[in-house]
C-alpha cells in the first residue's frame, strides 16, 4: 500500500522539503513553503530525451514548424503563429478573457482542436460559444475532465492539430496525492503534458491562474519548463485587453495584441491609435498625445493629467497605467530643473483605455500634459510626443523615430516633439518635427 508522506514545496522554485522552513534555501524565498499530501514521489521529468553530444555546426537547420492561427494579434504575439510542439502558458486575472480568447481560437482555427476544460461543463461551453457566434470549424472537440492522464489518452486517440487546457490548476495526476492545483500537482502535469507535447509535436496551449501578486500560481519553474509564456491583462472597468509575451524561445517579447471585448467576445483592434485617442469638441487643459513603441507598432495614446492645490497636509500622487515612482520622477525633474513648485500640489496620472505602457518616450507626453494642468493651458491637439526625460532635464532620444513620426503623420498631427539627439533620414515630412534638447525650451515651445 502507498504511504502517504507529507511534502513541503516551495511555491516559487518548486524545491522539496520534508520539513518546514521559514526560508527556501534554494532559492531564498521567505514563507513559500506549502504542506502537501505525496503518495508517491513525484517522477522526474522525462520529456527531453537521452541525445548524445553534438557540434553545433554539424547540425542541421530547420526552420520551426509553425500553425497559423486565424487571429492576427495571437500569430503577432507568439512570433509568426503557434510552433508545433511548442507549449505555451497564458496568464491572466479571473474575468479577463482567457477562456473566451482560446474558445473563439478553437472556433475559429479550421483544423482539429481538442478543447480541455476542468473548469466549465461542456453545456457552459456550448453556451459561451453560442455567444460568440463563430462557429467555424467542423473540428473542434470539447472534453471536459481533470485527470491528466485522460487527457492525454484522449488525446493521443484524437491526434488534434491543437490542444488547449483551461486550466492546468484543474488537472491532477494520479501519481500524487495531494490536491489539484498545488505546486507537486502542477508540476507533474505540467511534466506530462509538455512530454505529450513534444512527443507528438502536438502544440499545447494552457491556461495558468494567477496569485493575487500577479505571478501565475504554482512554481515558477512552470514558467521555466513552458516555451512561451503569456499574460492576458487589462483593466476589468475598460475594454480593452492586451496579450504580451514575458517568454517567447521561438519570437521576440516585445510584440502586445490587443483586443477589445464586446458582447460577441473578444474583437482584434489592428489600429490602436484610432481607437485609443478621443477627439474632443473643444481643447481642454491636462490632455497630451504620446506616441508609444509596442514591439514593432507604433501606437498613439492620450495622457490625461490633472495638477491640483492640496487640501491635506500630504500630497497624492496617483497613477493610472503608469509607473507611479516614474511619475515621482519626473515631478522632481519639473521642480528642479524648470522651477515649478509641485511638491505641494496633488497629481493624477492617467493613461487613457485602461493599458498600461512601460515605454519611457511616454515621459515627454507626460510632461506636457502635467504642465498644461498646472497652467491650465490647453496643449494643442495637434501635438504629439515622444521623447524620454533624464535625471539633469534633458531629453533623450527614443528608439524606432522614424516608425513614431511616420505614425503621428498618418493620423494628421502637425507637429511632434522629439528629442534632439534623434538622428533619421531626411526626408519629406509633412508633418512638422520639433526638435527639442532641454526642458527649458520645451516650454517655451510647448504653448
Ligand atoms: P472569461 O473568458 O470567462 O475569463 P477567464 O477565463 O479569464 O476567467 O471571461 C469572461 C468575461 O468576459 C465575463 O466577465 C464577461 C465577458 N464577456 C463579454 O463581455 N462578452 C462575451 O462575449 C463573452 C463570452 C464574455
Ligand atoms: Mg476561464
Amino acid at each position: 500500500m502507498a504511504k502517504n508522506k507529507i511534502r513541503y514545496y516551495c511555491q516559487n522554485c518548486g524545491a522539496e522539503y520534508s520539513q518546514w522552513h521559514g526560508q527556501c534555501k534554494n532559492c531564498g524565498e521567505w514563507n513559500m513553503l506549502g504542506e502537501e499530501v505525496v503518495t508517491k514521489s513525484p517522477s522526474k521529468n522525462t520529456y527531453a530525451k537521452k541525445q548524445d553530444v553534438v557540434n553545433i555546426i554539424s547540425l542541421e537547420t530547420r526552420k520551426e514548424a509553425r500553425i497559423v492561427s486565424p487571429s492576427e494579434e495571437l500569430n503577432r504575439v507568439l512570433g509568426g503563429g503557434i510552433v508545433l510542439g511548442a507549449v505555451v502558458l497564458i496568464g491572466g486575472e479571473p474575468g479577463i478573457g482567457k477562456s473566451t480568447l482560446l474558445l473563439q481560437l478553437a472556433l475559429k482555427m479550421k483544423r482539429k482542436i481538442l478543447y480541455v476544460s476542468g473548469e466549465e461543463s461542456a453545456s457552459q461551453i456550448k453556451m459561451r460559444a453560442d455567444r460568440l457566434n463563430s462557429f467555424q470549424n467542423p473540428d473542434c472537440f470539447l472534453f471536459t475532465e481533470t485527470s491528466v492522464e485522460k487527457v492525454i489518452h484522449e488525446a493521443k486517440k484524437l491526434s488534434p492539430d491543437l490542444l488547449i487546457i483551461d486550466s492546468i490548476q484543474t488537472l491532477h495526476s494520479s501519481a500524487i496525492e495531494s490536491s489539484a492545483g498545488s505546486v507537486s500537482q502542477i508540476r507533474e502535469c505540467a511534466g506530462d503534458i509538455i512530454s505529450y507535447a513534444k512527443q507528438t509535436a502536438t502544440p499545447v496551449i494552457l491556461v495558468g491562474h494567477i496569485t493575487k501578486d500577479g505571478h501565475i500560481a504554482g512554481p515558477k519553474i512552470l514558467e521555466h519548463m513552458v516555451d512561451v509564456v503569456l499574460n492576458f491583462d487589462g483593466d476589468r472597468n475598460h475594454l480593452f485587453r492586451l496579450l504580451r509575451a514575458y517568454k517567447n524561445r521561438f519570437g521576440s517579447t516585445s510584440e502586445i495584441g490587443i483586443y477589445e471585448m464586446v458582447s460577441q467576445g473578444l474583437k482584434e483592434i489592428k489600429n490602436p491609435s484610432h481607437i485609443l485617442i478621443t477627439k474632443k469638441q473643444e481643447e481642454s487643459s491636462g490632455n497630451a498625445v504620446a506616441v508609444s513603441m509596442e514591439g514593432n507598432r507604433p501606437m498613439l495614446i492620450e495622457i490625461q493629467a490633472l495638477v491640483s492645490s492640496s487640501v491635506y497636509g500630504m500630497p497624492q500622487r496617483s497613477a493610472t497605467g503608469f509607473d507611479a515612482k516614474r511619475l515621482n520622477m519626473l515631478l522632481a525633474v519639473l521642480e528642479k530643473r524648470a522651477g515649478f513648485p509641485l511638491g505641494a500640489k496633488d497629481v493624477f496620472l492617467n493613461i487613457t483605455g485602461g493599458i498600461k505602457i512601460e515605454d519611457p518616450a511616454l515621459d515627454l507626453a507626460v510632461m506636457a500634459a502635467l504642465l498644461s494642468s498646472n497652467e491650465d493651458v490647453p496643449v494643442s491637439e495637434n501635438f504629439c510626443f515622444a521623447g524620454e526625460i533624464g535625471l539633469s532635464g534633458e531629453i533623450r532620444a527614443v528608439a524606432q523615430v522614424e516608425k513614431r513620426i511616420l505614425e503621428a503623420e498618418k493620423l494628421g498631427y502637425e507637429k511632434i516633439f522629439v528629442s534632439d539627439m534623434n538622428t533619421f533620414p531626411k526626408r519629406n515630412f509633412s508633418i512638422t518635427i520639433e526638435k527639442v534638447g532641454k526642458i527649458e525650451r520645451f516650454l517655451d515651445l510647448l504653448f
